[in-house]
């Protein structure tokens, strides 16, 4: 087979491409290993920028998060047990909006599916071949029968634990730093009780209430890493939650799992004709909600660089594509371990835990502080052209 780019990957960087891409007449094939159940089932954080949110009307499939997304103002910040609101909207006149990131994967497969697009499934012994020529090849096997595309260009966007980082990791310098603790997460049944996400400093750890829908809560716990989920039985995770959040609304729990946390970033982000995009070159811990956010930040900026690609021949783009999605990432990596820093537990004794209350009332009492705060959170604007 032959396609003008190989896109390793069905998460949100992957899915998000070839839509940019299929916009541009660029043709794509998406393959994936797991199955589109598990993918599209795979709980995730839910918190959209403005700017995710802006792209995926854009680009036509904003339907369904238009109806059921829930657009918010802003999040309370709580210690002392006070929630102290930080006004994101008024402070900066954007939004951020709270959709599953299973939704958006449902709505980009099917958007996909509905072009024309080939989004292949269950695939196998995924391997990338030729990188450093014009004609890099993805061979594979898919109902059982061992496959290759022929590609100008491969689009690594296949996650931390992909084959796309892997195959070039000779090639790349690792920036690591690994916390020692994780969030525990819920999804139960039970109406939110509050209007607004809540970020909590607490004695006992961080804490943070979301939601996914009127009825649904999501839910989590700052743990251990190495906690094991037997350990937490559903009384014990109310309980807890109520210490650390206040007003909780309890419900049956129907999915729960710990996520352990981690700041990763592989640089550059790209080695002859493979480009990395999303979480197989970068990983942020999910207190500032960037993960998504960034993924479709870089395909956003990959994207013409591999339509000139593809249409002229030319790489003037894609040879800055490394410099200009690095300016987000770590952005975005130092917001989010500041977030990260300013609420966990970290281990480290009183001196510390009275710090991080300094920086929460600072935020409070101060609106460059807030401002800043926000203006990271809603995410900076993006850049236009590069
Ligand atoms: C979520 O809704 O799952 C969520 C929201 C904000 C975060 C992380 C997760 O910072």
């Amino acid at each position: 087979m032959r396609t003008q780019v190989g896109i390793v990957g069905a998460g949100p960087a992957g899915l998000m491409l070839a839509m940019l891409l299929h916009r541009e007449g660029i043709e794509s094939v998406v393959v994936e290993a797991r199955t589109r159940e598990y993918v599209e089932d795979r709980v995730r954080a839910g918190l959209l920028e403005q700017n995710t949110v802006d792209l995926l009307r854009e680009l036509d499939v904003g339907e369904r998060l238009d109806s059921e997304g829930l657009e918010h103002n802003g999040i309370y910040l709580r210690y002392d047990e006070e929630n102290h609101y930080v006004d994101m909207a008024g402070l900066t006149g954007r939004h951020i909006t709270i959709y599953g990131q299973q939704e958006v994967v449902k709505d980009l497969t099917q958007a996909l599916l509905g072009r024309g697009v080939s989004v292949l499934f269950e695939v196998s012994d995924v391997e990338l071949h030729d990188i450093d020529t014009d004609h890099p090849r993805i061979t594979y096997e898919h109902d059982g029968r061992a496959d290759e595309l022929t590609c100008d260009a491969i689009a690594g966007c296949d996650g931390f634990h992909g084959v796309s980082r892997e195959t070039i990791a000779d090639q790349l310098t690792e920036y690591e730093y690994v916390y020692g603790f994780g969030w525990l997460g819920i999804l139960a049944e039970a109406k939110p009780a509050t209007d607004e996400l809540i970020y909590a400093w607490h004695e006992d750890g961080f804490a943070l209430y979301t939601m996914r829908s009127e009825t649904i809560s999501r839910l989590y716990l700052q743990v251990d890493a190495e906690e094991d989920i037997g350990n937490w039985p559903d009384d014990r995770i109310w309980n807890e939650l109520g210490v650390r959040l206040g007003d909780v609304n309890a419900g049956p729990i129907f999915d729960k799992g710990i996520t352990p946390m981690r700041s990763y970033v592989a640089e550059p982000m790209q080695h002859g004709r493979l480009f990395l995009a999303g979480d197989s070159a970068h990983i942020v811990p999910p207190t500032g909600a960037k993960g998504l956010n960034l993924a479709v930040n870089d395909v956003r900026i990959l994207a013409p660089g591999l339509t000139e690609l593809v249409r002229d021949g030319r790489t003037d783009r894609l040879d800055r594509y490394t410099a200009a999605a690095l300016r987000r990432v770590w952005r975005a990596q130092d917001f989010s371990n500041y977030m990260t820093q300013m609420l966990h537990h970290l281990g480290g004794g009183r001196f510390e835990r009275r710090l991080q209350l300094a920086r929460l009332e600072y935020v409070e009492r101060s609106e460059p502080a807030a401002r800043s705060l926000a203006e990271n959170y809603v995410g900076l604007p993006a850049e236009p052209d590069f």
